[in-house]
């Protein structure tokens, strides 16, 4: 049986104001992301926006995590960490962002090109947004968790792209990470049926080369063993009684 928890209306009413906060986060900082910056002062602007709409940052403490936010540049995979690192013109950077508002949780990132970047590395960031929108558009009850990684993963190996394995989505609300687990590769019809009011994060990780990654020596920093680029993308959505609605949408 599948173990995750049940959102009410008047939940889904609180996940919608937190998801629309990270989602404004991101737009906010949008303009703002360009050659020259650091990733710690995209770190400050957040925790700037969160703070004036009287949001809470999930990911500051969080296991130990020493930031607000996760800024995971070219080769990183997932759960960079802000500091002095400057931007440059043709990097890309994922921007994750957790709010907590009112006892609920709203995670989404997206990733954005610096300055011009390559044609390579514009394809893999459109490749890994186009595959999240997919998946999201397959959702209602009574589909099945493989169909959601299976809509991922071949959509972007036809495109000779590989999915991170080593990380998944995740159910969330009032906590940060619940159950279940939402791989991002998959086959159809395999794994448990979606039901109304559960609500969880899709968010692939999606590399140039091969799948591998590892974690560096700051406990936190995932990479792609290759060295190659990966790009993410991540939306927070509850399943509603003939679909689905997504929270982080601003
Ligand atoms: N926001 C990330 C996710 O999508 C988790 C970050 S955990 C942190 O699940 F500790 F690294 F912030
Ligand atoms: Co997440
Ligand atoms: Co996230």
């Amino acid at each position: 049986m599948i173990k995750f928890n049940k959102y009410y209306p008047n939940e889904f009413a609180k996940l919608r104001d937190a998801g629309k906060i990270s989602a404004k986060c991101l737009d906010y900082i949008t303009d703002k992301i360009k050659p020259g910056i650091s990733t710690q002062e995209i770190d400050e602007m957040c925790v700037h926006f969160l703070q004036k709409h009287n949001a809470c940052s999930a990911p500051l403490f969080y296991r130990g995590f020493p930031k607000s936010i996760c800024t995971s540049v070219n080769h990183v995979v997932c759960h960079g960490i802000p500091c002095d690192k400057i931007l440059k013109n043709g990097d890309i950077i994922n921007v994750d962002v957790t709010s907590l508002v009112d006892g609920f949780h709203g995670d989404t990132s997206r990733t954005f090109c610096v300055g011009k970047v390559s044609i390579k590395a514009k394809n893999l960031v459109e490749t890994t947004r186009e595959a999240l929108n997919r998946s999201i558009k397959i959702l209602k009850p009574g589909i099945h968790l493989g169909d959601i990684g299976n809509e991922i993963q071949t959509y972007v190996e036809k495109k000779g792209y590989s999915v991170v394995r080593d990380f998944c989505g995740h159910g969330v609300g009032r906590a940060f990470h619940e159950e279940p687990n939402i791989l991002h590769y998959g086959k159809k019809g395999t794994g448990p049926k979606l039901q109304e009011g559960m609500v969880f994060t899709i968010e692939p990780m999606i590399n140039a080369g091969k799948c591998d990654t590892k974690v560096l020596n700051d406990g936190w920093t995932a990479v792609t063993k290759d060295k190659s680029l990966s790009a993410q993308f991540e939306h927070t959505v509850g399943i509603t009684n003939n679909g689905y609605e997504i929270f982080t949408i601003s």
